[in-house]
């Protein structure tokens, strides 16, 4: 099969691990999107590489940082990347530009602020390139529906880039829950981070997105993923706490809570799911706790993504619980040895998914069978964020998600009426 051309879009925390000037205070100094690209170029499934951002100055410091936390760790990995906009250049649009020098069929792969998913992925379709957009893939149900559109239109591949799916403990917790735990009664799920990252976002923190946007877009996805075809989101009310970030000055909750009715699709019998997001968290063991509990009428699953097991402790850094399953960063006999890591995964399917559609062997709805986050399955999730937040917006009003007749595919979102 060819290579791909791959064009990423955004320069942060994801993409590079470079954030306001260094390395980020995260569990991604050295990025993921871009490392990866590297590591996929170097196994010969990646061809031409291009970075796109807004703030062209910024590039100097991005490549020092790339040669610091990749070049010098991994031997031999080669660094070339073309960078949109030019370097004394600042341009919000450059990504016009940057897509522009692409060709149909090669990929898009988009880290920006949630905001800007909507009209930079659009761009991209309409160049016949395929797209992964990292979660959530757009803010609204309507966004949502017209991406699907332009996506079959132009027979590309349009996915969702929610790497969980890929951890085999999330994944292991689905097929057990699919292969015989009944149907859905009650979940709980709770992912945090800590509240220094309010100032890693601080460019669109409460202006632009939220924390549930940001973080509950993880186990709303899993639960969409999970109970598609068992149950279905109906009905969202969200509720929030306050105080962390007002007082940063920042007008944003710090963490968001939305409780979810679920439907189940045989019996019309309710479920409900409440997931939690918090960016107020205080410095832990770990940087991101995450876990949820599942119970189904015939049996109950709890994961504790954060812990698994491993703990490390350093004179610098002190103590942590690690997850080398999500990111292995270590170096084996001086390479990269994270092809395994389900970071790393998450974005060698998409780009052997766009192979194969390149070569002809496989059309873009053979994905839609879970094997990726298309973008035509995974609209409740969108729905839900959406609904989340007009219910906060609303002072808490429930919305009820709407369907045609028995149908997955959300058709709307509007303000429940008490009778
Ligand atoms: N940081 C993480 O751990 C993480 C993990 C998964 C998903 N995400 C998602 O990634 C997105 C943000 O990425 P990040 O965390 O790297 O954030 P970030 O704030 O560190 O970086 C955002 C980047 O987007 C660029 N950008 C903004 N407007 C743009 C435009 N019009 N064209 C091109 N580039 C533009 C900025 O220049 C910046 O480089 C969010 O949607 C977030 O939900 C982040």
């Amino acid at each position: 099969m060819d290579k791909v051309d791959v064009l990423m879009l955004g320069t942060g925390e994801y993409t590079t691990g470079y954030v306001g000037g260094k390395a980020a205070d995260s569990d991604k100094g050295a990025g993921v999107v871009a490392l990866t690209m590297f590591d996929l170029r170097r196994r010969n499934k990646v061809n031409r590489v291009g970075m796109c951002g807004v703030n062209g100055k910024k590039f100097p410091g991005i490549r020092q940082h790339m040669q610091r936390c990749i070049g010098d760790v991994y031997g031999g990995m080669d660094l070339t990347c073309e960078t949109f906009p030019g370097d004394g250049e600042v341009n919000p649009k450059a990504y016009v530009d940057a897509s522009a020098t692409f060709k149909a069929g090669d990929v898009g792969v988009i880290f920006t602020p949630d905001d800007t998913h909507f009209d930079i992925a659009l761009d991209c379709i309409n160049k016949g390139m395929h797209v992964m957009v990292t979660k959530p893939i757009v803010q609204k149900l309507e966004d949502h529906q017209k991406l699907a559109k332009a996506a079959a239109e132009k027979g590309v591949l349009v996915a969702v880039e929610v790497h969980k799916r890929l951890d085999p403990f999330y994944a292991d917790a689905r097929d057990r829950i699919r292969g015989g735990l009944g149907n859905f009664q009650y979940m709980y799920a709770y992912m945090s981070q800590p509240k220094h990252q309010l100032e890693t976002f601080k460019a669109w923190a409460g202006k632009s997105s939220d924390i549930s946007y940001y973080l509950n877009s993880h186990h709303i996805d899993w639960s969409e993923w999970t109970l598609a075809g068992v149950a279905r989101p109906i009905r969202v009310t969200a509720t929030g706490s306050t105080g962390v970030a007002k007082g940063k000055g920042m007008d944003t909750e710090d963490s968001i809570t939305l409780t979810v009715q679920w439907q189940n699709m045989n019996d019309k019998t309710l479920g409900c799911a409440v997931y939690t997001s918090s960016w107020a968290a205080p410095k832990s063991d770990v940087h991101s706790q995450q876990r949820f509990f599942y119970m189904g009428t015939q049996g109950e699953i709890n994961v504790d993504q954060a812990h698994r097991g491993c703990t490390v402790s350093t004179d610098q850094a002190g103590f942590a619980s690690v997850n080398p399953l999500f990111m292995k960063y270590t170096p084996t006999n001086g390479m990269f040895s994270g092809q395994g890591s389900y970071g790393v995964r998450s974005f060698e399917n998409f780009i052997d998914a766009c192979r194969e559609v390149n070569s002809g062997s496989k059309k873009p709805s053979d994905f839609d069978d879970g094997s990726l986050a298309t973008v035509h399955t995974t609209q409740q999730g969108t729905a839900i964020l959406e609904a989340g937040r007009m219910s906060l917006d609303a002072d808490g009003q429930p919305m009820d998600i709407e369907y045609d007749g028995d149908g997955h595919t959300p058709t709307a979102i509007k303000p429940h009426k008490f009778e």
